[in-house]
């Protein structure tokens, strides 16, 4: 069984390679009219003003930092369970991480201590994070965002199509970041990202900053300017992925429903969906008390796991010096969590073998349990 299966994906889309060899014949591999098709799709799919493509996702988060304003010592909040790009493109800018603990029901950020903080360190910006493809409390934390008189962000590298209240991640925020990393939801053949924003401004400094400081060529106009261009391949795959999207992102929440039906009254816990959330599970996620035990007895059966993701980033090596504060949350979790097959390619009955061995491997195991006030 794969975890994911590209190859799956790739064949149902028909002219896929005969797109790919137009571009190659057309010799035009930079920008150009593919990245403006992709960016107008893109935009009018998240119900944004603007969108602007770049090579991935870490320089989407790094270069709407920059285009608010982030500069040397400036504080901002980020969840510390997301992957360590969020967290990098706050260092890339010179600000400092203030990160936050998890909410322990939906995964997502802990909404309890995210005011703790605000109200204590006077933050410059928050990102949002919204790991596994949920997008969870987008309204509750633009409030506090805008009470407060601070930017948010919103990193949506999981999220592609997941909604809060009905409206879809990525349109609560001043800026959100995409990632279109191959695994995604929607994923490209290589490194791809974007940015969605209704301002204006932060739009056309982002269509600078990605080339070199200019809009039109050889006309560099911004203070900073990087290489953070996306090609037209990658913009052509995604535009024509992005066909699949919706129907791939249903059929990955028929499979988590399948989880959940056949394991919930099995010894582990399981993320819930928010009644105000429509999740797109990027990742389905269970807390087991023996994860490795669980692990080895499922690769035994040849049924692939992951952990996304091994430490919380308070505590990897790089960001140790910005943890202020306590993470009780997410350090139980951290040795807990684990995630299981999640693609639009796996069939009923290979959700059903997964389910099957894992209550053969928990048959005489404890549910997990874990209090805190937080
Ligand atoms: C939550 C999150 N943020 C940021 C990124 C960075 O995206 P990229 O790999 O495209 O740079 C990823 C991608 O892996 C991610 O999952």
């Amino acid at each position: 069984m794969k975890f994911l299966d590209l190859a799956w994906q790739h064949n149902q889309i028909p002219y896929l390679k005969e797109k790919i060899f137009d571009i190659i014949e057309k010799g035009s591999f930079v920008l150009s009219e593919e990245v403006a098709n992709f960016e107008r799709e893109w935009a009018n799919y998240i119900g944004t003003k603007y969108c602007i493509g770049v090579n991935s996702g870490t320089d989407a988060i790094s270069l709407a930092l920059r285009a608010i304003g982030i500069g040397a010592g400036d504080k901002v909040i980020v969840q510390t369970n997301t992957f360590a790009a969020t967290v990098y493109a706050i260092i890339q800018n010179q600000g400092a991480p203030l990160f936050i603990d998890i909410d322990k029901e939906y995964g997502c950020i802990n909404l309890r201590h995210l005011k703790e903080v605000v109200h204590k360190e006077k933050p410059k910006a928050i990102i949002l994070v919204h790991l596994y493809g949920q997008a969870c409390y987008g309204s509750q934390v633009a409030d506090i965002a805008k009470e407060n008189n601070i930017f948010l962000i919103e990193d949506c590298a999981q999220a592609h199509g997941a909604k809060w209240e009905g409206k879809k991640a990525g349109t609560f925020g001043d800026i959100s970041c995409f990632s279109f990393f191959p695994s995604k939801n929607l994923g490209a053949m290589g490194d791809a990202g974007a940015l969605c924003t209704d301002n204006e401004e932060y739009a056309e400094k982002i269509i600078r900053y990605r080339n070199i400081g200019s809009k039109i060529k050889n006309m560099h106009e911004t203070e900073w300017g990087g290489n953070s261009r996306l090609d037209a391949l990658q913009a052509a795959v995604l535009l024509l992925k992005l066909r699949y999207l919706d129907i791939w992102n249903e059929k990955r929440r028929n499979i988590a429903n399948m989880y959940r039906e056949r394991l919930e009254k099995l010894p582990l816990l399981i993320y819930k969906e928010h009644p105000s959330a429509y999740n797109i599970y990027h990742q389905f996620v269970i807390i087991v008390e023996d994860r490795e035990k669980l692990r080895d007895y499922l690769s035994k059966f040849e049924i692939p796991t992951l952990i996304h993701y091994p430490s919380p980033c308070h505590s990897m090596k790089p960001f140790i010096k910005y943890a202020l504060g306590t993470f009780p949350v997410a350090e139980w979790i951290n040795k807990r969590h684990l995630s299981l097959p999640m693609s639009p390619h796996l069939s009923e009955d290979d959700v059903a073998f997964v389910c099957k061995k894992i209550e053969e491997c928990l048959k005489d195991e404890k549910k997990p349990e874990f209090y805190s006030e937080r």
